[in-house]
């Protein structure tokens, strides 16, 4: 790695489906960001697993991910993309971190909150300390950037607390990370309950990056608006039409003025196929090369192989440093 340039960290959690979320919120900017900056891009296993997963999907959906990220125009050549599992220092930073993390901030986190109502019967300690499995991933690599959506920044800002309260203690160790959110895509909401997080535990109002034409245009179609009829973005008021507008203009590059000025006299009919037009159009090129990359077992092999070796020697520099810091013995 060229030690000018400055870090990015991001992962996906291969829990489900990538979605049109997840591309719009954060993959679209790791592939716009990778010429300016060294990217590490992770496959979150280890974070999958805070909720109950079926071992054969689990297994499969990592590997079909990484396809997705090439896919989506990730650079395997310019970028390390590896396996969460295949590292095992971020479980071992984890741990050290957790203890100096405090409870009262974990039981702030609002995904915590959200995700043991949503899981009431299965509230596990790994899923109470997510966050600082999250904070040791970033903080291993030295990461400067933090492409996430809106829904990611508590978690980067609980990171960059861990990580002052440990130079503060020991002397500077990790770099403090920034979060990186789009202006445009940032929150896109579920198609079918607009003031719900698009999200693949939720599938019914959700566009996944491998569905085919006729599915995603259904789900657009399909898409909840108001009983008004006029496109225009007010999040409060119309929340169902914002959104869209949201995903149509950061598929196109549009803005919202124009679009709105493009559907002005027009029906939601025709706005909401025109919508789904645009993703199809989005998304077709990816799906097509996801679907050629997946069929290249070895390739896929050799490049999560290639950067798990090259993210375990960058893991080990930060690793080393916080056990020699804290007072464990050398190896
Ligand atoms: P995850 O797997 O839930 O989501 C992956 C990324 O997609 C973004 N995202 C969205 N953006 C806009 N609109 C949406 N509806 C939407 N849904 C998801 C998320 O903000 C995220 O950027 N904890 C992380 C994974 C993770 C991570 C990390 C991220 C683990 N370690 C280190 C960054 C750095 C998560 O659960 O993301």
């Amino acid at each position: 790695m060229d030690e000018r340039k400055k870090r990015i960290f991001s992962g996906i959690q291969p829990s489900g489906e990538l979605t049109l979320g997840s591309y719009m919120g954060a993959i679209r900017n790791w592939v716009a960001l990778q010429e300016e900056y060294d990217g590490l891009y992770c496959i979150v296993d280890e974070h999958a697993i805070t909720v109950r997963q079926d071992p054969a999907l689990l297994r499969r959906r990592s590997v079909a991910q990484l396809a997705q990220y090439i896919a989506c125009g990730l650079d395997p050549e310019k970028n390390i993309m590896f396996i969460q599992s295949h590292v095992p220092q971020h479980a071992e930073l984890a741990w050290i971190l957790g203890c100096y993390t405090q409870f009262g901030e974990l039981s702030r986190m609002t995904q915590f909150k959200a995700k043991s109502a949503q899981h009431a019967d299965n509230i596990t300690a790994g899923l109470f300390t997510y966050p600082v499995l999250m904070a040791a991933d970033i903080l291993l690599y030295q990461a400067d950037l933090v492409p996430v959506g809106e829904d990611q920044r508590q978690h980067v800002e609980l990171t960059r607390d861990i990580a002052q309260r440990f130079n503060g203690l020991y002397s500077n160790t990790f770099t403090l990370p920034e979060a990186f959110i789009p202006k445009m895509g940032a929150r896109i909401m579920s198609l079918d309950d607009p003031g719900a997080k698009m999200s693949k535990s939720a599938p019914e109002g959700c566009v996944n990056l491998m569905d085919p034409p006729e599915v995603i245009l259904k789900k657009f179609k399909r898409a909840v608006t108001d009983c008004e009829t006029a496109v225009k973005f007010d999040k409060a008021n119309k929340p169902g039409v914002s959104n869209l507008l949201t995903i149509y203009c950061a598929a196109t590059g549009k803005t919202i003025e124009a679009a709105e000025a493009e559907f002005a006299g027009q029906g939601y009919g025709v706005f909401k196929s025109a919508v789904g037009e645009a993703v199809v159009e989005l998304l077709r090129p990816i799906r097509e090369e996801a679907e050629r990359i997946m069929g290249d077992k070895a390739y896929l092999e050799s490049v999560y192989q290639a950067g798990a070796e090259r993210a375990r020697y960058l893991a080990n520099k930060t690793l080393s440093k916080v056990q020699r810091k804290i007072g464990f013995v050398a190896r």
